[in-house]
């Protein structure tokens, strides 16, 4: 099991990881449009943290890096059907904030958190209030109305991971 962080970069093997996880995002995020997801997964401004397991993508999430804003936007966020609720989602979330952290410098991601989804993202820190300056994010990130805008704050020391 290997968690990797990768943007398409033309690496052969970047990219059917990228097309892996684009299926995953496609079946498990039905109200998405497939061409949006292609479109963000393969661009080069988005990077995604995956799940790898026997060479097969288990799972991912899709941001952009706001890197003169010091915010992370996640765009897409999910795990294949049968391996949900198995503490992969949380484990993949402190990757990201691990990485966002002290490569990217990030301070705050933010996301639009599907209903259903924003249990997971309470649990994973998020909340609904922002308290990020509106002028640090106001015109970077796309409204998008199905979802709750939610927030997390990077701790600057925690480990994250072990
Ligand atoms: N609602 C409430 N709680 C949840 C949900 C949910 N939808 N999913 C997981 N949890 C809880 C788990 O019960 C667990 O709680 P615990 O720590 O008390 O045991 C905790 O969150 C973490 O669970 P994990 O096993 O780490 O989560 P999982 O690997 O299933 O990943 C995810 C969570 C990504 C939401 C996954 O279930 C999934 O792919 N769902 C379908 C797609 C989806 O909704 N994605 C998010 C859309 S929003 C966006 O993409 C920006």
């Amino acid at each position: 099991l290997k968690f990797v962080c990768l943007s398409n970069d033309g690496v052969d093997q970047h990219m059917i990881w990228l097309i892996g996880l684009k299926n995953i995002f496609a079946k498990q995020l039905p109200n998405m449009p497939k061409e949006y997801i292609v479109r963000l997964v393969m661009d080069r401004s988005h990077k995604s943290v995956m799940v790898i397991r026997r060479n097969q993508v288990v799972g991912g999430i899709t941001y952009r890096p706001y890197v003169s804003q010091k915010f992370g936007e996640i765009a897409f966020c999910a795990i294949t059907a049968n391996e949900q609720v198995k503490g992969y989602g949380t484990r993949l979330m402190n990757h990201l904030k691990l990485h966002a952290r002290d490569v990217d410098g990030l301070t705050h991601f933010l996301t639009y958190a599907d209903n259903n989804a924003v249990g997971y993202f309470i649990k994973q820190g998020f909340t609904k209030e922002i308290h990020l300056e509106k002028d640090r994010w106001q015109g970077y990130i796309k409204d998008y109305d199905g979802g709750i805008l939610m927030e997390y704050k990077i701790n600057p020391k925690l480990p994250y991971t072990d």
